[in-house]
């Protein structure tokens, strides 16, 4: 299953990755929609393929020899996402369906964990997938939600967050970097500030997994979920780290099998960490290929890819730079590679439909983060997300399809 990548060489890469290798609308494609789920190199691909044909079987429930081999790879996939995130202990990775999931499984334990009057902390910044749990748990519970505040650059607001920070505050909860903006927030100072107000922190590292290392020890995050399929892994499955401190205290998620010790019509006992929170069959094939994904990773080497985008970055940002009227949602002074952009008073729905035609895949409208777009009094963006699979060339492709959707439309 190895990649035979040894050095950082995105002609190399690409041919990992067969869907790249294709036209659209009679162009070669130009996959500019990483932020919205990345492509999958061909060891991943084959490792569906490969689980299918040799291993599956059950997790955790039979003593035969598939079950055994398919309940080995899927705890060794766990083990290595541990190592990866550098998590004190394997049980400290909990299995969830994605970044919704495994919010929303820590809002929903938090129901036992915050009383009427007390504050919930989140940005403005964040996708509608880290706004409406908690706004769904502090209507239930009568709690307070309160909102960090950006500036013009699509920053969070430090001075605003110390004043929101206070004796009330229960959980903080931010992303890493926007989905929509690129930023990459201070999120280890973040975290320092609310464990000095008393309040346990998650993040949303939805978007930073696949970009940057992450050390969720040296963070201290007490929750930090993510998304297999924006990691170049299969979709279906997503990861919640917590503290063990923190996931003994939250109760069980979703009750049925596999997360219990005992059943009987008096009493239910619950099983331990991880298994608490994983009831029912999970998607074993989905688990087993992200750690698949994982290797990948780490065979590149996220120092590389992280250096590799920001040229990406960079380079987009000043070709687009090139057009009058260009008009760039997000200028944060530490980005990710993410471009939101305007044209004009172009819809970018209309220009995103135009590249299209021309090979290129980006996002349009307000993608999940509809706070952002009212925040900059705007219906929504275009989009491009690069991966370290992109190159400059198709960075000038696209200018090249953007100047003539914007000849077309003007
Ligand atoms: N959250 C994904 C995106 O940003 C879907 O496009």
């Amino acid at each position: 299953m190895g990649t035979e990548i040894l050095s950082f060489d995105v002609e190399k890469i690409r041919e990992q990755f067969p869907v790249l290798n294709q036209r659209v609308n009679g162009y070669p494609l130009v996959y500019f929609d990483n932020a919205a789920t990345s492509q999958k190199p061909r060891a991943v691909i084959d490792a569906i393929s490969e689980y299918y044909q040799t291993i599956n079987s059950n997790v955790h429930r039979g003593v035969h020899h598939l079950s055994q081999l398919a309940t080995d790879a899927y705890e060794k996939a766990r083990e290595k996402v541990q190592l990866h995130i550098n998590a004190r202990h394997t049980h400290e990775i909990i299995f969830t369906k994605g970044t919704t999931d495994s919010i929303n499984l820590v809002a929903s334990g938090f129901r036992d964990l915050i009383k009427e009057g007390d504050e919930i902390i989140i940005s403005a910044l964040e996708h509608h997938s880290n706004i409406v749990p908690w706004q769904m748990l502090c209507e239930k519970i009568r709690a307070k939600l309160k909102v960090i505040p950006f500036n013009d650059m699509g920053e969070l607001i430090q001075e605003e967050y110390d004043k929101l920070l206070s004796e009330k505050t229960r959980l903080v909860a931010f992303n890493h970097i926007s989905n929509a903006l690129g930023t990459i927030n201070p999120a280890k100072e973040m975290i320092a500030k609310a464990h000095a107000a008393g309040a346990a922190v998650l993040i949303d590292g939805a978007q930073a997994i696949p970009h940057m290392a992450v050390d969720v020890q040296d963070l201290n995050a007490d929750f930090y979920a993510f998304s297999s399929h924006k990691m170049f892994g299969p979709t279906g499955v997503g990861i919640l780290y917590g503290k063990e401190k923190w996931l003994e205290k939250l109760p069980p998620y979703q009750g049925g099998g596999e997360m219990i010790k005992t059943v009987s019509f008096k009493k239910t006992t619950y099983a331990g960490l991880p298994h608490k929170f994983e009831a029912g069959t999970p998607n074993i094939e989905a688990g087993i290929v992200l750690g698949v994904a994982v290797d990948f990773l780490q065979e590149i080497g996220l120092e590389n890819i992280a250096a590799y985008e920001q040229e990406l970055l960079e380079y987009g940002t000043q070709r687009l730079m090139e057009f009058d009227f260009m008009r760039i949602i997000g200028q944060a002074e530490n980005k990710a590679s993410v471009i939101s952009f305007l044209m004009g008073d172009l819809h970018p729905y209309d220009v995103g439909s135009i590249v299209d035609k021309l090979g290129i895949a980006l996002r349009t409208g307000h993608h999940c983060a509809q706070p952002i777009m009212d925040g900059f009094n705007i219906p929504g963006t275009l989009r491009a997300s690069f991966s370290f699979y992109n190159t400059k060339g198709e960075t000038d492709r696209m200018i090249e399809a953007l100047k003539k959707a914007k000849m077309m439309l003007s």
